[in-house]
């Protein structure tokens, strides 16, 4: 752990704040920004834009090593380009977001993702905030500061909505909040924290106050203002 180096690691699942939160957090501490779900959904449109059957284990998994993929790492300015394409939209579409699990339960493909991740943070010079799903377990085991961020499930459907710019229909957000949890959890588990992991409940805090108890914990374990 040299002196510059700052890795903060941030495990939740959708709705939790993560994305929003790590951003800040990267921009107040000066630090780069990873977003590995852009990786995985990069990933699904990839395969998708090219035929590749999900179901096809093997063909998926060649699609990983093979993906041309140029993902920023700037907390201001996201972007996300496969073969030159910027599809820093389309990952967030109905269609990605339908088919991203069946990508991310496959092991190779997550084996190649995984490796890919930890080159993102090695050329950062290990000054990165990285968020996901397994980053605190996987991905930077060796993090300086671990943070699992958890909302309960009112408050992922409120800020479900509010992205979905206020969808009228609560059965279908619980579906989708729901029903995508219950895929993401078989993939790895992101609810309960791990040794060392420090876990923050978003669910009655404000973005801002969800930043200042993450900062906390940075300060804490790093030692650093
Ligand atoms: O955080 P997100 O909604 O953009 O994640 C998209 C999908 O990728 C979601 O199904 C969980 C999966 N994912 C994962 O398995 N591991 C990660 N480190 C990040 C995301």
């Amino acid at each position: 752990r040299g002196r510059d180096q700052l890795v903060v690691a941030v495990d939740g699942p959708s709705g939790s704040g993560k994305s929003s939160v790590s951003k800040e957090v990267a921009r107040r501490f000066g630090l780069a920004y990873l977003d590995t779900g852009a990786m995985y959904r990069a990933l699904t449109w990839w395969c998708l834009d090219r035929g590749v059957d999900l179901a096809d284990a093997a063909a998926v998994a060649d699609a990983a090593r093979e993906l041309p993929l140029d993902q920023g790492t700037d907390p201001d300015r996201e972007s996300v380009l496969v073969a030159g394409t910027d599809v820093g939209e389309e990952i967030r579409g109905a269609r990605v977001t339908e088919s991203v699990s069946a990508v991310a339960t496959n092991p190779a493909a997550r084996a190649a993702l995984v490796a890919r991740q930890q080159e993102v943070i090695a050329r950062s010079g290990r000054r990165i905030v990285a968020e996901g799903r397994d980053i605190t377990t996987v991905v930077a085991p060796d993090a300086h500061a671990r943070i699992l961020l958890t909302a309960d499930e009112r408050a992922r459907m409120a800020r479900r909505g509010l992205q979905n710019g206020g969808t009228p229909d609560a059965e279908q957000l619980h579906q989708q909040v729901v029903g995508r949890d219950a895929k993401d959890s078989t993939i790895v588990n992101f609810t309960e924290a791990a040794d060392g992991v420090v876990t923050i409940d978003s669910s009655d805090l404000t973005v801002e106050q969800t930043v200042q108890a993450v900062i906390d914990v940075v300060v804490r374990a790093a030692g650093r203002p």
